[in-house]
């Protein structure tokens, strides 16, 4: 059997074109970001091979796939932090070889594997450092991630260090949220998470979507990413090898068995 491949291509709009994507309302059938014949490299080493995918405005998209198979440097290039070429388009503007800081002046957060939280600052500072533009016209403000993660805000005057690894993994999604991202790209979230905190995580994602957040979303756990998302991306190899809804992903035991079982 052939994996299922369901993809959509819809046109671009001219170059510099101003859209009101990703704000609670705002419904378009251009994808936010849309990734063509994207290679990456590290020195020699040819790692990416092609990959293409989309995101749209409001979508949470799992991206799935074994160790080693591509995914965080799928997001690294995204974000400018490692060599690359192809088509990288955000809103319809090119961005790939952008710097990571303008990148995420345009409105993509990063949330890396490695939850790099400033360990000897406190929460609140930690939070602070999150913002751009000293929090002006953004979504959210300090209360905001207080309300939604209660722990937080009692331990906003602690050494971020000292928290564990699930309020490390809250942090870490609250200080890219503090600059008003358009769309997170979460790199394993869960890793290493107790199920009832998997399980939190996969809803506060979730609850992003209500805002107009897309978020592409890192994992191996089947499971959250199954739960949560509207597409699944499969990588195998430095290239996608699926993408098609939850649905389709699990009814197609080709893809499942070849690609993400271990
Ligand atoms: N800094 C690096 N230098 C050289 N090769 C790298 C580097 N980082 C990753 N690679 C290689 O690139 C390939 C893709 O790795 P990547 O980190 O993107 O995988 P992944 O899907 O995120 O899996 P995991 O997070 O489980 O390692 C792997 O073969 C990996 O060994
Ligand atoms: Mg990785």
């Amino acid at each position: 059997m052939t994996p299922t491949l369901v993809t959509s291509r819809t046109t671009l709009p001219p170059e510099g074109a101003e859209l009101r994507l990703g704000r609670p309302g705002a419904s378009s059938v251009t994808p936010i970001l849309q990734i063509d014949n994207l290679h990456a490299y590290y020195g020699k080493s040819h790692v990416l091979h092609g990959v293409h995918f989309e995101v749209h405005a409001g979508e949470i998209v799992a991206l799935l796939g074994r160790n080693g198979s591509g995914r965080s440097t799928t997001a690294k290039a995204i974000m400018g932090l490692v060599d690359c070429q192809g088509d990288i388009r955000w809103k319809g503007q090119q961005i790939a070889g952008h710097k990571a800081y303008e990148v995420a002046h345009l409105g993509i957060g990063y949330v890396p594997e490695n939850r790099d939280i400033f360990p000897t600052l406190t929460v609140h500072q930690n939070l602070l450092l999150g913002q751009k533009g000293k929090g002006k016209n953004s979504r959210w403000s300090f209360e905001d991630m207080y309300a939604m993660f209660p722990r937080l805000k009692e331990r906003q005057h602690t050494e971020a260090g000292v928290l564990s690894g699930g309020e490390q993994q809250m942090l870490t999604l609250c200080r890219t949220l503090m600059g008003d991202p358009d769309l997170i790209i979460i790199d394993e979230p869960t890793e290493g998470l107790a199920p009832k905190i998997v399980e939190l995580v996969g809803q506060y994602l979730k609850s992003l979507k209500a805002k107009g957040i897309s978020v592409l979303l890192i994992e191996q756990k089947l499971t959250i990413a199954m739960a949560i998302s509207d597409r699944a991306l499969v990588m195998g190899h430095g290239s996608i090898v699926f993408q098609g809804t939850p649905d389709s992903l699990r009814a197609d035991a080709y893809t499942r068995k070849e690609w993400l079982e271990v």
